[in-house]
């Protein structure tokens, strides 16, 4: 009897692995899986059921097993363990296999990962890949970065696991190199600036109105109705009303307020600062985090810094319906810095990027998926190389219609002591990029007195320089 040879191969069968490779299996094809972990492995033996799916002992019987040229998916943790699972495997596999890293590369790494395996003509291509377990399994957002050539051994079979949105498949050939894992990190940075934009609006509910969970709950899913239609947007009405296993509590009460992360959104911040594109509603996000890591030392300064305490506000009805256009506006004013970043990445590193396709992927299985991309989708078409999204008109008249709200919920917020820097970093963003003139000539006079560094004028082309009077 002849062997049986798979389809597909798959590394790291954790959560992430194992669902996508369910996801393979229902679409018709055949997996095979491998992980270090022998438990990982038969959970998949298990769970397997009718799937064509071969659970293999180590690396050689995997490799052994799969169809060639081979297609070796890998969802193992970003970093070493990608390096290290390169290593296993290129003795083992030959000119024209085809290796997609699935997981959250630092996308430099993914450059240096192509150009290694390229080599010795194997292909290696960074796979941006949003959902999470539930995406995973039923169709995620996926963002896949390499040769054209290798993308289209592999298009029919991302296009079928994928999300669908209006029968549009949720991914789409990203562009060469490490394009796919960019894309991918500019999405988790928008992730971090969404999340944390929620929270503020959670805090300020709490706080100033004095919403109860119950109250919350119903308020969010009010909104997912509405413009704020969103992924993040509908879990958290759900997280408002899970109650505790262990207490009985609502959950949320019994969490500490302080989050972890994986370093995407810093990578973000990192390279938008390389490349000198301004992103700050992300920067406050990864600060945000890192600030609430501190917990100890904000809990001993809650007693010795001083600052208004939070009251409730007696207009309860009106201030939600503010809080509902500050998150609008800073949504916006967060997927514009993201595709801004693009933008400008896209020239830097020859990436070619489509941004009208880049929203359209971004509209489902992802967890940045929401309403209003359809909207922005929709900016992108019409105007491709627009230097910033919020120029667009429809955009513009978004961010014009619910700014009023905005400022509004901002004062309050400063008025009652409630930290809430991604807002304002949003509106500062947006009140920066119209303004026609920011007091930057001061910046450079002082530079120029301090450090002779120069500076333009406004009326005529050069680099001047002045002996200042400084005692004057
Ligand atoms: C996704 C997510 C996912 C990410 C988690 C955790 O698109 O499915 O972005 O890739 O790993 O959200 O990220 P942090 O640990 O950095 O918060």
């Amino acid at each position: 009897m002849e062997k049986q040879l798979y389809d597909y191969g798959m590394i790291g069968l954790g959560t992430m692995g194992r669902n996508l490779v369910y996801n393979m299996c229902d679409h018709g094809y055949t997996v095979a899986g491998f992980d270090k972990e022998l438990s990982k492995l038969e959970t998949l033996e298990k769970e397997k059921g009718s799937y064509k799916i071969f659970g293999a002992r180590d690396v050689k019987e995997f490799i052994d097993s799969l169809k060639k040229p081979r297609v070796i998916l890998l969802l193992v943790p970003a970093g070493q363990i990608v390096d290290a699972v390169i290593k296993e495997l290129k003795p083992l596999i030959s000119k024209d296999d085809l290796v997609m890293d699935c997981g959250n590369s630092h996308f430099t790494d993914t450059d240096r990962r192509i150009e290694h395996l390229a080599k010795d003509n194997i292909h290696f291509m960074g796979v941006g890949v949003s959902g999470g377990e539930s995406g995973a399994r039923y169709g995620p957002s996926i963002m896949p970065g390499g040769a054209k050539e290798a993308y289209e051994r592999v298009a029919v079979m991302l296009e079928a696991v994928s999300a669908k949105v209006n029968n549009e498949p949720c991914v789409t050939y990203i562009g060469p190199g490490s394009a796919g894992h960019y894309v991918k990190m500019v999405h988790n940075g928008i992730e971090y600036a969404l999340m944390q934009l929620i929270a503020e609006t959670y805090q300020l509910l709490k706080e100033v109105s004095g919403m109860s969970n119950d109250e919350l709950h119903d308020l969010f899913l009010k909104w997912n109705d509405g413009p704020l239609q969103s992924y993040l947007i509908e879990i958290t009405a759900a997280i408002f009303v899970q109650k505790d296993d262990l207490t009985q509590n609502y959950l949320i009460d019994m969490i500490l307020d302080s989050a972890h992360q994986k370093e995407t959104g810093k990578w973000m911040s990192q390279n938008a600062m390389d490349l000198q594109v301004p992103i700050p509603a992300i920067d406050a996000a990864v600060s945000a985090r890192d600030l609430s890591a501190y917990k100890n030392e904000r809990e001993s300064t809650s007693q010795k810094l001083k600052g208004p305490i939070a009251v409730f506000t007696k207009n309860k009805n009106e201030f939600v319906q503010w809080l509902e256009q500050a998150l609008y506006f800073s949504m916006i004013t967060t997927y514009s810095q993201g595709i801004s970043l693009l933008h400008h990445a896209s020239e830097a590193y020859k990436y070619e990027l489509k941004l009208e396709e880049v929203a359209k992927i971004w509209r489902g299985g992802c967890i940045i998926r929401a309403a209003v991309l359809e909207s922005i989708r929709s900016a992108l078409q019409q105007e491709p190389g627009l230097p910033n999204l919020m120029v667009n008109g429809v955009m513009a008249e978004k961010l014009i219609s619910s700014e009023e709200g905005t400022r509004r919920v901002i004062r309050i917020a400063s008025e009652n002591g409630i930290p809430v820097p991604v807002l304002m970093a949003s509106l500062a963003y947006y009140d920066g990029y119209r303004k026609g003139w920011l007091p930057s000539n001061l910046v450079q006079a002082q530079r120029d007195l301090f450090g002779a560094h120069t500076y333009q004028r406004t009326d005529r082309v050069g680099d001047f320089h002045t002996q200042w009077n400084q005692n004057s």
